[in-house]
This record gives C-alpha cells, sequence and structure tokens, in this order.
C-alpha cells in the first residue's frame, strides 16, 4: 500500500460523529440552504444534510444529545462540523438550550432585506397551496391587519420573522457577540466568495473558498457551484445550483403593500444597525 494511501485509511479510522462546532441559526428564507452548500466547498467543513430541529422541536430535543450527535454527518479532527435549522433563530427556548450544550459555540446567522423575506416566505405559501390544489391566501391576509387600514400586523408570523433585532437580543443574553457572526444575504447572493471567506475566518479555517468557485447562471438568476468543484456532495462535471425551491419567482405584490412593509421595517431596521453596529447592503 502506498504511503498516502494508508494515512487515508487512517483518517477514515479516525472519522466519528461530533456534536457541532457551529451553527447556522437562521434567518428562515434568507439564504441558509446556500451558505451551507457553498461553505461545504471548503474540504474540512462537514455539514449534516438536512435541517435538524433539535432546539426548535420538543419532541426531538427530548431525544437527547446522543440523538442530536447521531444526525452530524462523519468528520475528522480539525473538520468543522455544522448544521442549520433556521427555525431556531425565532424560537424562544432554543439560545439557552445551545448554551446548555455549548457555551462557546460559533453561531451564523445570515440575514436580507426583510420586505423581500416576507415575499419569499409568501412565494413559499403559494408554492405550497398550489401543490395542494388549493388558492394561495392573499398576502394582505397574512401580513396585514384584519381591520383593513392597510397597516402591517406585528404579530403576523411572517412579519414576527423579519423581526431580526428582536430575535437576535435573546441570543446576546446568552453568546458574547462575537460568537454571533452575521452574513449579508444580498451580498451572499452578488458576491458569494467574500461573504463566505468571512465566514471562513470566523470559523478559524484557512482560506480556500475563491471566485472560481462560482459561476453566474443567468438562466437561474443566481450563482451556482462551478464544474468540477468538490464539495462535500462530491465533484460534479457540470455546474450545481440550488433546487427550483431556491431563488423562486415572487408573486407580485401591490405597492400598496410593499409601502406599507418597507414604513414598518425602516424602523427595526435602524434598530437592527444599534444592536450590530453594522448596515447592510439593503440598507443602501
Ligand atoms: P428566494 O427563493 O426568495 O429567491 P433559504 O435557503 O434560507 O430558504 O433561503 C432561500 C433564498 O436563498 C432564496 O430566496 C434566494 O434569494 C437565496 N439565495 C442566495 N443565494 C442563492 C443561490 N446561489 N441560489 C439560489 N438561491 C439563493
Amino acid at each position: 500500500m502506498v504511503e498516502s494511501e494508508a494515512q487515508e485509511e487512517e483518517e477514515e479510522d479516525i472519522r466519528v460523529r461530533r456534536l457541532p462546532q457551529a451553527i447556522v441559526i437562521g434567518a428562515r428564507k434568507c439564504g441558509t440552504r446556500a451558505l451551507l452548500d457553498f461553505l461545504e466547498v471548503h474540504p474540512r467543513v462537514r455539514a449534516a444534510r438536512g435541517e435538524v430541529h433539535y432546539f426548535d422541536r420538543e419532541e426531538r430535543h427530548n431525544l437527547g444529545l446522543s440523538w442530536y450527535r447521531g444526525q452530524m454527518p462523519l468528520s475528522r479532527p480539525g473538520d468543522v462540523t455544522l448544521e442549520k435549522s433556521p427555525a431556531y433563530f425565532v424560537t424562544e427556548a432554543a439560545p439557552a438550550r445551545v448554551w446548555r450544550m455549548n457555551t462557546s459555540i460559533q453561531l451564523i446567522l445570515i440575514l436580507r432585506d426583510p420586505v423581500a423575506r416576507v415575499v419569499s416566505d409568501y412565494a413559499q405559501h403559494v408554492h405550497r397551496r398550489v401543490s395542494k390544489d388549493l388558492p394561495p391566501k392573499p398576502i394582505e391576509s397574512l401580513v396585514l391587519t384584519r381591520n383593513g387600514d392597510g397597516r402591517v400586523n406585528p404579530n403576523a408570523k411572517m412579519v414576527q420573522t423579519s423581526l431580526y433585532h428582536r430575535h437576535l437580543r435573546r441570543w446576546l443574553r446568552y453568546f458574547k457577540p462575537d460568537q454571533i457572526h452575521l452574513v449579508d444575504g444580498d451580498r451572499l447572493v452578488s458576491q458569494p466568495h467574500s461573504e463566505l471567506q468571512q465566514v471562513e475566518d470566523f470559523l478559524g479555517l484557512k482560506r480556500h473558498i475563491r471566485p472560481e468557485h462560482f459561476v453566474f447562471n443567468a438562466t437561474k438568476g443566481f450563482y451556482c457551484l462551478a464544474p468540477s468543484v468538490s464539495s462535500g456532495r462530491g465533484k460534479k462535471r457540470r455546474q450545481r445550483c440550488l433546487g427550483s425551491e431556491k431563488g423562486r419567482r415572487h408573486p407580485s405584490v401591490a405597492n400598496s403593500t410593499l409601502t406599507a412593509l418597507r414604513h414598518f421595517f425602516a424602523g427595526h431596521d435602524e434598530r437592527l444597525v444599534q444592536l450590530t453596529g453594522r448596515t447592510f447592503d439593503w440598507m443602501r
């Protein structure tokens, strides 16, 4: 057996399932899948395939840490194990639960224009209803108050998820600001490599991800992984784009509704800037 093969075999032997050192906690519809799939281009990143939902679903949390560890991929020493479950960000109980598992864990949070996020959530609602042969509800019934005054309902679920500063404040009761890395979702769309390099730095990984790893696919309207880029899912001859459920065409929304949403979120954007000390692409 040649030396490198022997070494590889030895490494295989020490592959085990480990609890994640970092978690992508959200936010829903902000680019969490793109972030995780693209990060896997890094040879030392190992990500759980699906969303694990250990910290937000009672019945899963009750299964205990050994169940959670079992959901993680095999990894070698020096690899970074990751999982993403965007529901964690908005779940009251999640920060304390994560903290009880590991007080020094690294958290990654990707955010995008809160109005675009609401519309993206609505696009998913439309898709789900149509695929079940049901008529979609008008967006107004899901995000505005019922009395017809055209105001945003701050308690509506789709609106709540975009109240980033509120949820983030809850996480900051348990974790230091330098434990939470913020990714600009709009910039992940326009220049994926630069956002991913910052994540590599945050995770303490040697920089590996380069602009050549991505190609812009005009049909999809998004960057995809370039052909022959190795990632957690192996090497592909053709470019690899995210599935059709990511980067959907958004349904058209009445201007008055969009204006109401923009008005509503403007104040919340300011609070996010105050809390994090940074601005995001959508605020410019
Ligand atoms: P839209 O479908 O509204 O465009 P999540 O994975 O958290 O559900 O986020 C989905 C969003 O990821 C998509 O929302 C899309 O805007 C964004 N995204 C970012 N980079 C992408 C990429 N390279 N390909 C497809 N979608 C991407």
